[in-house]
This record gives C-alpha cells, sequence and structure tokens, in this order.
C-alpha cells in the first residue's frame, strides 16, 4: 500500500464539557503539547500526506493548532457536535475523492503507538473491512464494548449508556479507532441513525451495519495506556503519567542517568546527549536541548535551553527561553538566565539574573549579580567579555559593556561601558572611624544602668 492512499480523519470537534474548561480539550496539553498535535505527529510519522482534522464551530484556536503542525492538512467544520459518525462525514468532501484505507482517530486519544495504526491496517491487507481497536482497561467505565463473535469478528460496539447487564461485563473496549477499506465509506455512515441514549450519530455502529452488507470487522488490540481516552482532568493527568514514564524510560535508554526517574519531568521535544546525569526533581519545559555530559543538580526549571557539552547547571537553577550555556560552563544555586548566552567555562555560581546578554569565556559572574534588563518598556543587552570578573552583587544596567578581562568590583552599580581589563569601582570611599563601636557600646551600658 502506497502512503497516498492513506486518509487519516482526526476528529476534534467535541466539547470535551467533562473537562470544564474554557480551552478546547484537545488542545490541552500533554508532556508541553497539546493532544491534538501528540496525534497528528503520530499519524505524520505513519507518513500519510492525506490528513483531515473536524473542529467544531468557533474552534480558531483548534484550526491553527492543526494547521501549523503539519502543511497540507485539510480543516473541516462540524456545524453540531452530532456524534462521532456525524464528525466523520463533515469530511465528506475529503471521503469523496479518496480511494483507499480511511484511518479515523479521536483527538482526544493521544497515547496511541504508530506501531498500532500500522498493526491496524496490515489488518485490513489480511482481508478484512474494517478494523476497529480494543484494549481491556483496569476500568472499563465510559468506554464502548466490543461484541466479538467466535469467529473472531466484531459484530457491534455498545456504548455504555445502551448497553445491558451482560454487555457491561465484556472486558474488552474501542479505544476509539477505526480503520475501514469499504468501496464506499459514506454510503456506510449516511446509514448510521441515532436511536440510542444519547441521540447521537455514533461511529460505533459502522461494524453492524457493514456486517449486515457482508463486511467483516475485527478486532486489533493494543496496551490500555495506548487507548486511554481523555474527557476528564484526571484522566488529563493519567495520561501525563504514561507519556512521561515512557519518556524517563526513553532517556535512560539514550544514556541519560536519572537518579529518581519518578520526579523528572520531560517535554515532548526534550533531546538529551549521552551521559546526562538529572538529579532528583527536574522539569523540562518545552525546546530543551541537553548535549553529552552535563550534568543537572537537584530541583532546576528549564524552558527553551541549549545545555552544551559538560555544562553544570543546578542545584535550583531556573534556565528561561534563549538560555545558552557553553561547554563546561557552571550555572548554581538560585541563578536565572532567560535570553542570554554563557561562553564555554563562564560561571554564574551564586543567586544572579542574568537576562538579554552575553557572558564571555571563563567570564566570572559574582553572587548577586543582576543584568538590570529592562526599563519598563524595553529590554536592553549587557554583554560582559571574555575573562572579565563581575564582582559580587552588582548591577549591570543595561545597555552596557564589560570588556574582555575587566574587573567590576563588588556592589558596583555599572551604568556606563567599562573598557578591556580596566577596573570599575561605583561605591562610595569607605569611612573607617578608630574604636567607634567600642566607645558605642560602652555609651549604651551606661545609660542602661543610670536609672
Ligand atoms: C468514544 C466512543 C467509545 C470509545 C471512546 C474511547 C463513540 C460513539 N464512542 O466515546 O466507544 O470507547 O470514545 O475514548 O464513538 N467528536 C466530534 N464530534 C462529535 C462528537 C465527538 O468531533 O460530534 C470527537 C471528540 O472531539 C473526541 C472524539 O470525537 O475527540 C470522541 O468523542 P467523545 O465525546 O470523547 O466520545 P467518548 O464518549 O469518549
Ligand atoms: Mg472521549
Amino acid at each position: 500500500m502506497t502512503d497516498s492512499a492513506l486518509l487519516v480523519v482526526v476528529l476534534a470537534a467535541g466539547k470535551g464539557v467533562r473537562m470544564r474548561s474554557a480551552l478546547p480539550k484537545v488542545l490541552h496539553p500533554i508532556g508541553g503539547r497539546s493532544m491534538l498535535a501528540h496525534v497528528l505527529a503520530t499519524v505524520g510519522a505513519l507518513g500519510a500526506k492525506r490528513i483531515a482534522v473536524v473542529v467544531g464551530p468557533g474552534m480558531e484556536a483548534v484550526r491553527s493548532e492543526a494547521a501549523s503542525a503539519a502543511p497540507g492538512i485539510e480543516v473541516f467544520e462540524q456545524s453540531e457536535q452530532l456524534g462521532t459518525a456525524h464528525a466523520v462525514l463533515a469530511a465528506r468532501a475529503a471521503l469523496e475523492r479518496h480511494r483507499g484505507t480511511v484511518l479515523v482517530l479521536f483527538a482526544d486519544s493521544p497515547l496511541t503507538e504508530g506501531a498500532t495504526l500500522r498493526r491496524m491496517i496490515e489488518a485490513l491487507d489480511g482481508g478484512a473491512h474494517i478494523a476497529v481497536l480494543g484494549f481491556e482497561p483496569e476500568d472499563p467505565s465510559g468506554y464502548g464494548r466490543i461484541v466479538v463473535e467466535a469467529e473472531g469478528r466484531v459484530t457491534a460496539i455498545r456504548e455504555e449508556k445502551d448497553a445491558g447487564e451482560a454487555e457491561r461485563r465484556i472486558s474488552l473496549c474501542n479505544a476509539g479507532v477505526m480503520a475501514f477499506r469499504v468501496s464506499n465509506l459514506v454510503d456506510l455512515l449516511v446509514r448510521i441513525g441515532d436511536a440510542n441514549a444519547k441521540s447521537e450519530y455514533y461511529l460505533t455502529d459502522a461494524p453492524a451495519i457493514a456486517g449486515g452488507d457482508g463486511l467483516i470487522a475485527v478486532p486489533v488490540t493494543c496496551a490500555a495506556e495506548e487507548a486511554l481516552g481523555i474527557n476528564t482532568r484526571a484522566q488529563l493527568a493519567a495520561a501525563e503519567a504514561v507519556f512521561q514514564r515512557r519518556a524517563r524510560a526513553r532517556a535512560m535508554e539514550g544514556g541519560a542517568s536519572l537518579l529518581a526517574p519518578e520526579t523528572v519531568w520531560f517535554s515532548y521535544d526534550t533531546a538529551l546527549g549521552r551521559d546526562v546525569v538529572i538529579e532528583p526533581n527536574v522539569f523540562f519545559g518545552p525546546g530543551v536541548v541537553v548535549e553529552d555530559g552535563v550534568h543537572i543538580l537537584a530541583n532546576c526549571h528549564l524552558v527553551g535551553t541549549r545545555l552544551r557539552k559538560g555544562a553544570r547547571v543546578g542545584p535550583f537553577a531556573r534556565l528561561r527561553p534563549g538560555a545558552d550555556i557553553g561547554a563546561e560552563a557552571h550555572i548554581g544555586n538560585f541563578v536565572e538566565v532567560k535570553n542570554a548566552r554563557m561562553e564555554a567555562g563562564a560561571k554564574a555560581n551564586h543567586l544572579a539574573y542574568v537576562g538579554d546578554g552575553r557572558v564571555g569565556e571563563g567570564a566570572n559572574i559574582g553572587a548577586g549579580t543582576i543584568f538590570c534588563n529592562y526599563d519598563g518598556f524595553d529590554k536592553h543587552f549587557t554583554d560582559v567579555g571574555k575573562g572579565a570578573f563581575v564582582g559580587s552583587n552588582s548591577s549591570l544596567v543595561a545597555p552596557v559593556r564589560i570588556g574582555d578581562g575587566a574587573y567590576v568590583g563588588s556592589g558596583s552599580v555599572i551604568t556606563r561601558d567599562v573598557e578591556p581589563d580596566a577596573l570599575a569601582v561605583e561605591r562610595s570611599a569607605q569611612d573607617i572611624r578608630p574604636g567607634w563601636a567600642a566607645k558605642f557600646r560602652r555609651l549604651k551600658r551606661n545609660r542602661k544602668k543610670s536609672p
């Protein structure tokens, strides 16, 4: 089968009322990216060229999320949410144009793996007309039950609200993914009615109707965690847990050491090199690249950051978008870096804010140094040269430039450029009064004694 013979229809029009959210359900994130984007990434990896996403009216954000996931995705609007079969028919124009396999996915089931979808297509290659993805969850409540006949054919799928006692005891549940290879899918779908508990047009009625035409529907099974459908916040958290478990396993397989894997949180795109060591309680937001040999100490929060070879960060470091930490550079406790490049071997070991700047090779940023980058309207740049030394508790008021090899005396507020190899000190002269403290104490004590 060629890729062009596959049309994937992703349903994303449901309002997701059970989430109780202003955000459309399929835009809720897992591992830092929307459920919809997860599904579209899996579909993309399958090599599918024709992808249709069905959205609800006014779901502009869902539309643009779909469009940004891959060029050429067609978006269809389902004017009213009348059920999953009705939703597939919203993409009627794409179905009518297409000859070949149609794969229907739910955007609220983002954990299904590409290999599973391939097995469904293979089931069709084996002669079936419909493949239904089934799984056996610990708690089947809310899912449709798959009725399988003795010879292994799916004769019906019963939604829980419509199921009788015996049907509810069926452990095989409908994951929601269905693959079709029928001569006219539209003709099959338009025959689905809404005589059920929810008065909806259920896609799950397709196998029974197809059976009446003499067509064959078969089940394909997958692990329960792959089929997790997200309708509630609790299920969203459960899906996040599955995502994280997978990401941690992948990180360790790739050659990273996680001291307490269950406390490290990854994003969908976290890239780790080899021999990376990650201590407990580290959070990776999107866009983090960690090169070989990096050591991340406990309790760090990283987003949009690159850590180059052998860098050491933390404990308690906050690295925000645009932080670029050079090879062997050190970022220590309570240091925040944003949109700034620390070049090779540069150090900011304690309590500093490095925002909108560059810290040259081997330069040292002392404890308590602040890059004063913002004037309430604009951000300004601070440039610290190679080998420069910024003494503790200094404020560098941007825009400002500290030359290569220059020194800044502790406690200085630097507002003008410092030339290379110069010393800049900005503080009043120290005043020493010998014996003052002893005299002061004597005076105070004497006063206390007298009535
Ligand atoms: C559905 C299945 C159920 C299955 C479960 C798996 C049906 C009738 N039921 O139930 O058998 O066990 O998924 O998670 O198919 N959608 C639309 N338009 C609509 C209705 C839904 O686009 O009019 C979309 C939703 O955005 C969602 C998907 O279809 O992505 C499934 O809808 P949902 O309401 O979540 O169905 P479930 O009750 O979970
Ligand atoms: Mg659902």
